[in-house]
């Protein structure tokens, strides 16, 4: 199986490229700009922006998968820039969408928890998208597109958390780095997601593109839980203190878009058809992505050597 994943570079790119490190088949791998290996895969840099620039290098892929990860995907770059967006992360994904089409290629496109309002949280894939920034509403078009061809899957994944495979850090690591530094970490108490680790999230969608699945399916986490909880959860667990973690309401953070209360997803189906996959709590995951060492009981228990 020939598999192009754009956005390789990426987050979420560089954990689908270490899961296919062992795919027998040929993978191609797509940036924006970035180069460099990546578990023995080096991205071709490819503006997706340039629509005949991603024709001839599709045609030169000849893929039968295509995992489009590529995106704007930071919330604030695409209020500075909706026009860029709209090119970049719905006209681009129609001109994919179309070019897998042609090929008989399936298309899995990757979109987000933040096409939802947030009003009530637990979204279903039933339920209809109602974005709150021009980046929600840019993913939303790009689902659109997506669908509009047969065959195709828009997975929405919910917020991701891990550490960085790409060399860039992750707002995880960012957390991690503050808290063993010492440095206070502002998170929202009232901003609710349903987080999945990066490595769950990438295996999900290569199980997805290999199987006959088609429509729209929600990727996310077990919990439904608050920023806020999350750094408390993360402290705990890094045997710092949770004062690290300062408390904030998201009307007390000026911001040019309304942040979502609640884009918890509902990832039933999901579960239901792939039962078999990972699916870890932030809990059961952070034991995987920070080891701690565990204090022997005799030692913890041991009074102090006198000084
Ligand atoms: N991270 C999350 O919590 C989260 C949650 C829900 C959904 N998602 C979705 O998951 C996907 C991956 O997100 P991520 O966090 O991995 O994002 P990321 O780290 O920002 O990576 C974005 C990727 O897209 C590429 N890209 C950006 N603009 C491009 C352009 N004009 N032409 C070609 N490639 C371009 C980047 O290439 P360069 O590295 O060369 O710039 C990079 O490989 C996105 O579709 C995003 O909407 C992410």
């Amino acid at each position: 199986m020939r598999i192009l994943i754009t956005g390789a570079s990426g987050q979420l790119g560089g954990y689908l490229l270490r899961a296919l490190r062992d795919h027998g088949g040929e993978v191609v791998a797509w940036s924006r700009s970035r180069a460099g290996e990546l578990f023995g895969r080096v991205p071709h840099p490819i503006d997706l922006a340039d629509a005949r620039a991603v024709e001839a290098a599709f045609d030169e892929a000849r893929p039968e998968v295509v995992i489009h990860a590529a995106a704007m995907a930071r919330v604030s770059d695409c209020h500075a820039d909706p026009e860029k967006a709209h090119r970049v992360n719905a006209a681009a994904t129609a001109t994919l969408a179309g070019l897998a089409a042609r090929r008989g290629a399936r298309f899995v496109y990757v979109s987000t928890d933040l096409v939802f309002g947030g009003d009530r949280g637990r979204y279903a894939e039933a339920d209809a998208p109602s974005p709150l920034s021009e980046y929600g509403r840019s993913k939303a078009a790009g689902e659109v597109a997506a669908l509009a061809v047969p065959r195709a899957v828009v997975a929405r994944v919910s917020l991701l958390y891990g550490p960085s495979l790409v060399g860039r850090p992750t707002f995880f690591d960012e957390q991690v780095a503050a808290l063993r530094g010492g440095r206070p970490v502002t998170l929202f108490a009232d901003e609710h997601r349903s987080p999945l680790d990066l490595a769950s999230a990438a295996v999900a969608l290569l199980e997805l593109a290999k199987s006959g699945f088609v429509g729209v399916l929600h990727v996310g986490g077990p919990e439904r839980i608050s920023r806020l909880e999350m750094g408390q959860r993360l402290a705990e667990h890094l045997g710092l203190a949770r004062e690290g973690i300062v408390a904030m309401r998201r009307d007390e953070a000026p911001a040019p878009e309304p942040r979502p209360r609640d884009v918890s997803l509902d990832s039933s189906r999901w579960r239901h058809a792939f039962p078999t996959l990972s699916w870890p709590t932030y809990g059961e995951a952070l034991l995987i992505l920070c080891p701690v060492t565990p204090v022997p009981p005799s030692a913890a228990s041991a009074p102090a050597a006198p000084s």
